[in-house]
């Protein structure tokens, strides 16, 4: 079904969307104040423990206190060629729920006593490699865990440039602002005057999404979101022209009132009775791009198929998947794109940060309880 391997994943990561950044210094200042400071001084002791959280039982629904174990470990002995890396921040996202079911996706499941697997950014501690001084911050896979290896080969991770904060790095320049934009650009193929409707429009890629709608000349952009407060942010926050608040609203009507002459573009967060509505609702030659399907990531077995399908047939649309890590090569352009426009204060992004490692899963499941807006991040 996918059609990249976790090997080409790895070889994307060691290829790294951060090794262009260099080149645009000037503009990433302007993002982050500390200028690429070291986030603490850090008084080393190898006596150290990493405490780390592993899956001890595969969920059925949310996960729960006894899907993780939170185990501590001693320091391993750094070798040539390693550095220690402190991991300071976690990128909390959908598919990390996918991963813990035993169902072979994109990559491998994880598995029982593995830890559990996750981006994430850490400053370097102590190395033995001149690829990563002590006080750098690196991007790339974590863990959930305090303390992490990098080296050249399978553990690489990028050091971040000057400038540009860990949230930054980890929200809209990261994976999940570049699926948003190679969602909506390369697979959706928005152009001017297009009708875009976005579902998860207050989370981290819908809301990055919306706005790369408007920055690329739609139209209209209408968001769905749950609730009042969410939908008025969309709208008087980021710019999105209406909001549908499926936790309240009739949203097949609502679509109909709001896209009258139908949706040329719709970009899917959600799966679910919100394709269903929005492929009823599709205007000749629409397309649909799958980003995601969260509402379905918690359900034992294969969801519902949309029984409104067949308006593809008679509209002449398109629905069409993708997965970022196809695109890894392609990050450097669009990062510079995208940090453009955050320098010229076209698009805005937040971050819900929550603090502590035990609380991961917690921060987990707020991705699923809808108790966020724009990325969540676990401060360590
Ligand atoms: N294709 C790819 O390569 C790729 C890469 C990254 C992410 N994704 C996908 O992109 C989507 C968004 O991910 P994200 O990291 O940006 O998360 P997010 O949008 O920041 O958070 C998830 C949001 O989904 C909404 N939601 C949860 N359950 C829902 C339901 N049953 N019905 C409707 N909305 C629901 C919640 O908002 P409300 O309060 O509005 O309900 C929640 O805030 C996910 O589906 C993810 O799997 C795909």
């Amino acid at each position: 079904m996918w059609a990249t391997s976790p090997e080409s994943w790895r070889d994307g990561v060691r290829a790294g969307p951060y090794s262009h950044f260099r080149r645009w210094n000037s503009v990433s200042r302007l993002m982050w104040a500390g200028g690429g400071a070291p986030l603490h001084t850090y008084d080393h002791h190898m006596s150290e423990q990493n405490r780390r959280l592993v899956l001890a039982h595969r969920p059925s629904g949310l996960v729960d206190e006894g899907t993780t174990r939170l185990e501590t470990e001693p320091l391993p002995e750094l070798q040539n060629g390693e550095a220690l890396v402190k991991v300071r921040f976690l990128s909390i996202d959908p598919t990390i729920r996918t991963w813990m079911d035993d169902v072979a996706s994109y990559l491998p499941p994880i598995q029982i006593g593995e830890v559990i697997r996750s981006g994430g950014v850490g400053e370097v501690i102590e190395s033995r490699t001149d690829a990563y001084a002590p006080g750098q911050l690196l991007f790339g896979m974590t863990g959930w865990q305090d303390y992490v290896i990098a080296d050249t080969a399978e553990r690489a991770m990028q050091v971040l440039p000057d400038g540009v904060s860990p949230g930054i790095a980890i929200g809209i320049l990261g994976v999940t602002g570049m699926t948003a934009y190679f969602g909506l650009i390369d697979v959706g193929q928005v152009s001017d005057g297009d009708v875009v409707v976005i579902s998860g429009a207050a989370g981290a890629t819908g809301s990055a999404a919306g706005q790369i709608a408007k920055i690329k000349g739609a139209k209209k952009v209408v968001g769905i979101a749950g609730g009042a407060d969410k939908c008025a942010y969309i709208v008087d926050e980021l710019g999105f022209d209406e909001a549908i608040d499926y936790k309240n609203d009739n949203v097949a009507k609502r679509l109909r009132e709001a896209c009258p002459e139908g949706i040329d573009l719709y970009f899917d967060n959600v799966g679910g009775s919100i394709l269903n509505d929005c492929l009823a609702n599709l205007a000749m030659r629409g397309r649909v791009v799958l980003c995601g399907a969260i509402s379905t990531y918690n359900s034992d077995g294969p969801p519902p198929g949309p029984s409104n399908y067949l308006s593809l047939l008679v509209r002449r649309g398109r629905m069409e998947g993708f997965i970022i890590i196809d695109y890894l090569d392609r990050f450097p352009a669009a990062q510079l794109e995208v940090a453009g426009w955050i320098a010229e204060g076209k698009i805005k992004s937040s971050e819900h940060v929550i603090e502590g490692l035990e609380r991961a899963p917690d921060a987990l499941n707020l991705l699923f309880s809808g108790g966020n807006t724009g990325k969540v991040i676990v401060a360590l």
